[in-house]
Parts: C-alpha cells; sequence; structure tokens
C-alpha cells in the first residue's frame, strides 16, 4: 500500500500544556489555540492556582489571549498543596471551573514547591475526588533526592502509585507525561480509571539525544527522557490506539535565557510543531488512522466530555520550525525542532 499523504481527524485537544501567564501567555497560547480544540491548563504560575476563583480569572485570562470566537476552550486544573480545601475543589468542579486537579510532589519540578509534601495530607481531598469523579492528574515522580533522577518514576509506581490506587479504588488518575516501559505497563494493567498522556518529545527523544554534541539544553524536561528501550515502548503505547493513552504535549515554554544556564530549567517548548510532530510519527509506524484516536478520542472518552465537533487535516508536506517565538516582555522561546523540517503540515 503507498504511504499515505493525508490524514483527516476529528479536532484534536492537548490534554496536558502550559500556557504561563503575562506576556508569555499572550505569546504562546494562540500558538496552541492553532491546533487543539481544547487543552488541560497546568497550574503551575509562579503563583499557582489553588482555589477556584483563581482559577476563573486565569481562564478569563487565556481567553483575553486567544480571543473570544469559541474556537479554544481551556479546561482548567487546581494546584494541590498539604492545605487544599475539598469543598472549595468540589464547588469549582461541580462549577465546571476545574475539569481536574493536578498533583505535584513538592520540590518534583518548575513551580512545585508549593506542591504536597505527604499524601496523607491530602485524604480528605482524595476522598471528595473519588466521591465526586474528578480527575487526578498526577506528576509522578518521586523527590528523594537519594534515587537517581532516570529511576525516579519507576519508583514512583512503585512508592506512590501503587499504594494511592490500592487506597482509592475508584479514584481516576492520569499518569501524565510517561516516560518509562514501566509507566507503559503499569498503566495498561490498570482498569479504565487510570489513563496516561504521552508527549511528543519523548517519543523523538532518548536521554542521549541530550547529549548529542555537547548539551542540548532545549531537549531538557522532567521527567527526564530515558533509554531508547524506553522510548521505543512509548511509541508502541501512543501508536497501539488503545484508550488508556492519549496526547498531552506538556509543552513548556521558557525563556532562551532561562534554559542556556548554568542551571537551566527543565521544560520543552513543542505546541509550534506538536501536532505534526505527532502525525510524523503515526506515519512513520505506519499506523496514521490511529492518531485521531489518541489524539481527539481517547481524551474526551476518558474525562467524559464529547469529541470536538470539525476536523482538521495534515498532509505530507516538509516545512521548517521557526527558531524563535518572540515574547513582548522577556525575550525569545526556542520551540522544539526549532529550524528542523517536518514532513507533516496542517492544512489551511
Ligand atoms: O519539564 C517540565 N516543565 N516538567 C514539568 O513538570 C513542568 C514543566 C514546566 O512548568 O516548565
Ligand atoms: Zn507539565
Amino acid at each position: 500500500m503507498a504511504a499515505s499523504t493525508e490524514i483527516t481527524l476529528r479536532r484534536p485537544d492537548d490534554w496536558h500544556v502550559h500556557l504561563r501567564d503575562g506576556a508569555m501567555l499572550n505569546a504562546v497560547a494562540p500558538i496552541t489555540a492553532r491546533a487543539f480544540a481544547r487543552a488541560i491548563v497546568m497550574p503551575n504560575l509562579v503563583d499557582p492556582v489553588t482555589t477556584a476563583a483563581a482559577a476563573g480569572q486565569y481562564r478569563e485570562r487565556i481567553l483575553d489571549a486567544v480571543g473570544r470566537d469559541g474556537g479554544f476552550t481551556p479546561l482548567m486544573t487546581c494546584y494541590l498543596t498539604d492545605r487544599t480545601d475539598a469543598e472549595d475543589l468540589c464547588a469549582g468542579h461541580a462549577d465546571g471551573v476545574f475539569t481536574a486537579a493536578k498533583l505535584y510532589p513538592a520540590g518534583a519540578t518548575t513551580n512545585s514547591a508549593s506542591g504536597v509534601t505527604d499524601m496523607a495530607r491530602i485524604r480528605p481531598v482524595l476522598e471528595a475526588m473519588q466521591e465526586t469523579a474528578m480527575p487526578l492528574l498526577i506528576h509522578g515522580e518521586v523527590t528523594d533526592p537519594e534515587v537517581d533522577v532516570f529511576d525516579r518514576e519507576a519508583v514512583f509506581i512503585e512508592r506512590v502509585l501503587t499504594p494511592l490506587l490500592a487506597d482509592f479504588p475508584a479514584l481516576r488518575v492520569v499518569f501524565e507525561h510517561i516516560t518509562t516501559a514501566d509507566a507503559v505497563a503499569f498503566v495498561r494493567a490498570q482498569g479504565p480509571r487510570v489513563a496516561a498522556t504521552v508527549t511528543v518529545h519523548h517519543l523523538l527523544i532518548n536521554r542521549t539525544d541530550l547529549f548529542r554534541g555537547g548539551i542540548r539544553p532545549h531537549l531538557y524536561c522532567l521527567p527526564v527522557a530515558k533509554r531508547e528501550a524506553h522510548r521505543l515502548a512509548l511509541v508502541e503505547a501512543a501508536t497501539s490506539g488503545e484508550g488508556c493513552f492519549f496526547l498531552g504535549t506538556d509543552s513548556a515554554p521558557h525563556p532562551v535565557a532561562d534554559k542556556e544556564s548554568a542551571c537551566g530549567c527543565a521544560g520543552i517548548f513543542s505546541a509550534p510543531a506538536a501536532l505534526e510532530l505527532y502525525a510524523q510519527v503515526f506515519a512513520d509506524q505506519g499506523v496514521p488512522e490511529r492518531l485521531e484516536a489518541f489524539a481527539a478520542l481517547n481524551g474526551p472518552a476518558f474525562y467524559g466530555l464529547p469529541v470536538n465537533e470539525g476536523t482538521v487535516t495534515l498532509k505530507r508536506e516538509d516545512w521548517t520550525v521557526p527558531d524563535a517565538v518572540p515574547v513582548a516582555v522577556g525575550g525569545l522561546v526556542r520551540p522544539f525542532m526549532g529550524g528542523e523540517v517536518v514532513g507533516w503540515k496542517v492544512a489551511d
């Protein structure tokens, strides 16, 4: 069979993105809204989004940034802390302000200092979430400094996730941005209440790429990319079409100066070419027809939301990812694969 040159799918969603705030929000939100109809917006702002009131205001700022023509719907999340108020959280969920809540183990990643220090502290919150079927989105890495950074996801499964799922047998969980074969196998072994997002950069790079010809700060993110065998397991999972895996870019912009630094920030800004790069992965695997399930059907099914109206078409066409995206205040952001050629393009 000839390789396909066109992929048409329902309008897709991004089930994990960092849109930031202020000038950065204005620069990056329209880029996500170009390709995706909805996005689960991460709450790890410098001043984290911990209340329904703050989430409502942040949603307004996002809509100001992308325009209010109804083409893009931000889905808001609550940043869990040791002091999260279960009542405010559930009221925010019932009102449609919060779609989900995000668990950052304290210190695990960017702006996670106010995260949860001990799962025991949020038991009442988890009970309420289980009761109301509000999804818990998890950054699945232990923060124990003794644990090797490449093992933190696998150790999290054993130390935190397994006991959590046993304690809360009906809690709905998304294991975010999985990076290991261990996580793939774990998610598959759970029932339909557990799912995982897979980023496009974890489908394309392994840990050796971080050091190819020199250190590559723009390929540094958390969880950090793992060995090639893990990347292959992620590609197999994402392109399998199984309902428990869906698209979440984890696009996470930082100003170039904060990436190219003696202590560079974690985060890969993939939004400018994310959908096209996912398409390339599925096409290279010979299963372009499965992109729709991964990008547009599995996520809504897990979240209990309707699939989007309308379609998007990608065509086999070479184009070059921009080298840099300007931000009004704070300089430039460098996109994932900036300056490189991508073989798929969203048709106008
Ligand atoms: O690489 C990452 N960047 N991982 C995260 O978990 C957070 C994100 C960010 O906010 O920059
Ligand atoms: Zn993230």
